[in-house]
């Protein structure tokens, strides 16, 4: 059964990952999770209360206003990138904007044509079809996208063998918004068919800070500047993660001080629930102390990682490497990952150790 919602999206959408995070990486986790049950209530109105992200915000803003005049729906949509960077909330914006239906579901729910068909009889004009995961679609499903999003139109086949035959129904003009965290993972025909693809981007701190003043006060969370950026620092340039360590350091505040949140006091509390200065947790840091003592630093393959780290390659590739490529504690070059000075002298190694390593792997 396909699961569609238009209200409480992502709480009813399967798991976004085949393999859960454990409790211990769960907070450090872009993915959503099923004690993020504020988030919803979180989510900014508009896309001018919306936080970071300003070129895509620009984008879109003329492409809404450009579709509204003319009265048209917009192109289809695809946004790609490291799961809890607002590619959600972002389409339901632009639902907003235009004044449309949103409708939601994802990939793995559409398990046959008839999931995805009842979907797209169901559409009106404009309304904006959010489909999460979009590289984890079925081949059948996909080929039905393929001429809903060109011609609109859905081409069913009816009975089977000799006496099968194909009837088409003209759909609305509607909008597919396609979020992914793998690009690569999407099939040519299917990124072809997007008129606008974006790549969300990690937030910096000063839109993280701002993101975690703005949750405080929703949340009526007393709330000093240090203390808030404390928290961004530490949040991987993701607000969803940004918002979860919040709300754990208010508990902290609360049961162990006045309830403000110091500076003083998001550091101690996030020490405590293992999330280091730059916010990366004990896989993070695995990863690279293999890379480091065990591979002189690199290269070594994502496989040799995996095993190392328990985690599955998949996860390591989608969550945690761009992260660390981001901060510029890991390269990805053709010979495998590498780490880099900055993740040596993060981890507190001597900066003298990558040279001997480098010389070693020249002899
Ligand atoms: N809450 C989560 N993400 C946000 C953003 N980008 N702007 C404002 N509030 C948010």
């Amino acid at each position: 059964m396909a699961i569609i919602s238009s209200h409480q999206p992502e709480s009813e959408a399967p798991s976004p990952t085949p393999k859960k995070a454990r409790p211990r990486e769960a907070l450090l986790s872009g993915q959503e999770l099923p004690q993020d049950t504020q988030e919803e209530s979180l989510r900014p109105q508009t896309l001018n209360a919306y936080i970071g992200q300003r070129e895509l915000k620009e984008v879109l803003t003329v492409a809404t206003a450009a579709a509204r005049s003319r009265g048209e729906a917009l192109d289809h949509l695809l946004f790609y990138g490291p799961p809890g960077l607002g590619k959600t909330t972002i389409s339901q914006l632009l639902a907003r904007e235009m004044g449309v239906n949103f409708k939601m579901t994802s990939a793995p729910a559409l398990e046959s044509p008839k999931d995805i068909a009842g979907i797209l009889v169901a559409l009106q004009a404009k309304d904006i079809l959010f489909i999460d995961e979009i590289h984890r679609l079925a081949r059948v499903t996909e080929e039905i996208l393929y001429t809903a999003m060109e011609d609109f139109r859905l081409d069913i086949v009816i009975g089977k063998g000799r006496t099968s035959r194909i009837t088409s129904v003209p759909l609305p003009r509607f909008t597919l918004v396609g979020a992914t965290t793998r690009y690569a993972a999407l099939a040519a025909p299917l990124r072809d068919r997007f008129g606008l693809v974006h790549r969300l981007r990690f937030y910096d701190q000063a839109e993280l800070t701002q993101i975690v003043l703005r949750t405080s006060n929703l949340l009526k969370v007393p709330i000093e500047k240090d203390g808030a950026e404390e928290i961004a620092r530490r949040a991987r340039g993701t607000p969803r993660i940004a918002n979860r360590l919040l709300r754990r350091v208010r508990d902290y505040a609360e049961v162990k001080g006045n309830g403000t949140v110091t500076q003083a006091m998001a550091q101690t509390a996030l020490e405590l629930f293992e999330v280091d200065p730059r916010g990366l947790n004990w896989t993070d840091r695995r990863i690279l102390e293999i890379m480091i003592e065990n591979y002189r630093g690199g290269p070594v393959g994502l496989d040799t990682l995996a095993a190392a780290t328990g985690e599955d390659r998949q996860t390591i590739e989608d969550v945690y490497e761009p992260y660390l490529m981001q901060i510029d504690y890991l390269q990805r070059t053709a010979r495998g990952r590498m780490a880099t000075p900055r993740a040596y002298a993060h981890l507190g190694y001597k900066p003298e150790l990558q040279a001997q390593q480098q010389l070693l792997d020249l002899g």
